[in-house]
């Protein structure tokens, strides 16, 4: 990774957001990568037994006339979708990510045992699959995926675009290997993009797809349900109870949004940004931010004792949202047995975006967010979980 870029690109960024807007491409690989190296330390390692479990794969049109994609809920840890690639269409389970801006899944010719273990893509099955030769790589924390970028149909949500360009992945470190997900799906700005091309959604639109240049995301409180969903071109009014609030986008790689406060208990700790990340499981920061945080509680949370936890309140521009202990905490059942884990995971991120921290699924499941790529802006609503489609 190179960090020097990363921090210029920020610096920049930061202090003057629309010179980027209309600046050169910049192409920076992903902070984030929370997931793989994290996943190993802490949450989702801790939980690989049970990804097993993982439920089918799931995909499908939905009852208004938005394109949306059922997004599956697994233990609530992580949402996957699928992704259609090439024609025939072959199908791959991907994370949906506002973090990253790549498509990549596993493809022929690749036999080490993270592709063993997944979908992968044949590109000799497809009529429409177009080598470009351009090699692809991307690096994520301790985790690397290689391959060759090629140009094909993609359809996500039953939209299909043309020429898309996607990275068929040959070489994938071992992170990969016990993964529920075949690939990623980055949804966040071609700034981010590795590819360089257009990103899927942005595809979507340049091609008139979607009705509009916005898609949000309503995650299900509901584990291994099908009723989280990415709506494509607009917003499903059945899901928010309370009118939206938009934010500006200020750094437009990420979705970077400027953020106040963060306060739990007596502490009351200053914020300069909040990254926007449906591919982060949860609340994800700075140690300046969260190691006081974490302090505050036991190493080991006793489920019958959670409503004994504070609120934790995150001011974004003046806007209180409040996530109770039943928010933050992740319970789950591991063997028949109830287990309860605290959701912040502390990570460096770049010393540019001030204190910073990544608003994980934890976040979205109780506010429902909009990405409104036209006008550059994130909005937050409470969400309605009462009227899943599903019951
Ligand atoms: C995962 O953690 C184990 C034990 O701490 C370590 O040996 C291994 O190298 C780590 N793997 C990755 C990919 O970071
Ligand atoms: C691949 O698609 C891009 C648009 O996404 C286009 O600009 C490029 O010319 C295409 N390349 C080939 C080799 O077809
Ligand atoms: C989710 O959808 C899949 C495929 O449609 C189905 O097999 C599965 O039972 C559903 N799961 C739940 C919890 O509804
Ligand atoms: C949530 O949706 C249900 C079902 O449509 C509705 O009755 C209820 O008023 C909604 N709740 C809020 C707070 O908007
Ligand atoms: C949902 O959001 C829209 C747009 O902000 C708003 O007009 C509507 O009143 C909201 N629904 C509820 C139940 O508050
Ligand atoms: C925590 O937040 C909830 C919802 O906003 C509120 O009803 C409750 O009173 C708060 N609890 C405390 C201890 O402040
Ligand atoms: C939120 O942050 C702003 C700016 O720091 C501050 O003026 C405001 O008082 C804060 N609001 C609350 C409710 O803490």
């Amino acid at each position: 990774m190179n960090k020097k870029i990363i921090a210029l690109l920020l610096l920049v960024a930061v202090c003057a957001a629309q010179e980027i807007q209309n600046g050169p491409i910049v192409r920076v690989p992903i902070i984030k990568r929370a997931r793989t190296e994290a996943q190993n330390k802490s949450l989702l390692y801790r939980l690989k037994g049970i990804y097993d479990n993982i439920i089918d794969k799931i995909f499908g049109r939905r009852y208004n006339s938005y394109p949306e994609v059922k997004v599956q809920n697994y233990v609530d840890l992580q949402y996957f979708g699928e992704v259609s690639i090439g024609t025939p269409a072959q199908i791959f389970t991907v994370v949906l990510d506002t973090g990253s801006s790549d498509l990549w899944v596993p493809g022929t010719p690749c036999n080490s045992l993270p592709c063993l273990v997944h979908n992968k893509f044949n590109p000799k099955k497809s009529s429409t699959y177009i080598d470009t030769g351009k090699p692809f790589s991307i690096q994520y924390g301790t985790g690397a995926v290689k391959g060759t970028v090629a140009n094909e149909t993609v359809s996500l949500g039953g939209l299909t675009a043309k020429n898309v360009q996607f990275a068929n992945a040959h070489q994938l470190s071992a992170d990969f290997q016990n993964t529920k997900f075949d690939g990623i799906l980055g949804l966040a700005y071609q700034q981010l993009s590795n590819i360089g091309g257009l990103p899927v959604f942005d595809q979507l639109v340049s091609q008139g797809l979607v009705a509009q240049d916005v898609f949000s995301f309503y995650f299900s409180d509901k584990e291994n349900s099908n009723d989280s969903e990415l709506v494509l071109g607009g917003i499903d009014y059945a899901y928010n109870s309370t009118a939206f609030k938009y934010y500006p986008v200020v750094l437009q790689a990420w979705y970077v949004i400027a953020a106040d406060s963060i306060q739990i208990g007596n502490l009351n700790l200053k914020l300069n940004t909040a990254i926007v990340d449906s591919g982060t499981s949860v609340i994800v920061g700075d140690a300046a931010v969260l190691n006081p945080i974490i302090k505050l509680f036991p190493s080991n949370i006793n489920c019958a004792q959670i409503n004994t936890f504070p609120n934790l309140t995150i001011n974004i521009s003046g806007d209180n949202y409040v996530l109770g202990p039943q928010d933050y905490i992740v319970e789950i059942d591991l063997q028949g047995q109830t287990q309860c884990l605290l959701g912040f995971q502390v990570l460096e991120l770049p010393s540019q975006l001030g204190n910073s921290i990544i608003l994980g699924d934890t976040f979205f499941r109780k506010y429902y967010t909009v990405y409104d790529r036209a006008n550059n802006r994130v909005g937050f609503a409470l969400a309605n979980h009462s009227n899943n489609k599903s019951q």
